[in-house]
């Protein structure tokens, strides 16, 4: 989700104005994801990176957070979501890490839907962090690396039972990957907008979809080999 501030600022307002429009986007965008009858949806809204911003950016994005998580965990449960987090959830302001927390509980049993959401994330620090696990569990005797494998090592990874995205969106004209996801990626197609972040509404999230479904996707195969058989799908 990137654009907010140039959203702002294309309209002589705040910033904090365009996370705020971000945020009512969001609902929209969730809201359209449950539509689509998708099973997982990631949104990138809060990178490791984003605590170098002005301090009152930081502080009025946690208190956006804050709020958004209020409302919206009553929504969640209605709708049957399972909330999940991906990131260093301690280094958030406790208030929030709280209700994240309490969320993700809340929510853990529907197995259907799943919005995840990748605060304080960065794959780098994701993967230091899955080392140190892995290398721990290894020092207690429950791993061992002469069998590890990419099924064992994702475990280690704060996606750890989430499908890999299919699809990776990009808003407002960056063709950039900025420390997402990279891993889970690894098969993923991408799609970029020009449009920022608030301005991308339900039309153009399914436009992407659409453009999705056009692709083909060979995971290493012949196109001839993906025609003759169905193609696998890791949602
Ligand atoms: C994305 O919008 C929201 C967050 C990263 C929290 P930006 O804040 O990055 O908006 P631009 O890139 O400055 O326009
Ligand atoms: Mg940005």
């Amino acid at each position: 989700m990137d654009g907010n501030g140039r959203w702002a600022g294309a309209r002589g307002l705040p910033r904090n104005e365009g996370h705020r429009q971000g945020v009512e986007n969001v609902k929209s965008i969730i809201k359209a994801a449950k539509e689509a009858d998708l099973s997982c949806l990631t949104l990138f809204a809060f990178s490791a990176e984003n605590w170098n911003r002005p301090r009152t950016e930081v502080s009025a994005l946690m208190r956006l957070l804050e709020h958004y998580l209020k409302e919206q965990a009553k929504v969640l449960r209605e709708q049957k979501i399972r909330l999940r987090v991906l990131g260093r959830t301690h280094e958030l302001p406790s208030r929030v890490a709280k209700l994240l927390r309490r969320t993700e509980e809340a929510t853990a049993d529907y197995t259907e839907r799943t919005l995840a959401l990748a605060l304080n994330y960065g794959s780098r620090t994701e993967v230091v962090d899955a080392m140190k696990a892995y290398a721990e569990a290894v020092a207690r005797g429950e791993a061992d690396p002469a069998s590890l494998d990419w099924a064992e090592a994702s475990r280690y990874l704060y996606s750890a039972g989430l499908p890999d995205p299919d699809l990776v969106i990009r808003t407002s004209g960056e063709h950039r990957v900025s420390n997402f996801l990279l891993l889970q990626s690894a098969y993923a197609e991408y799609y970029f907008s020009p449009k920022y972040w608030p301005d991308f509404g339900p039309e153009d999230f399914y436009a992407a979809l659409m453009d999705y479904a056009r692709r083909e996707r060979r995971f290493g195969k012949t196109g001839e080999q993906i025609r003759r058989a169905p193609q696998p799908q890791t949602v």
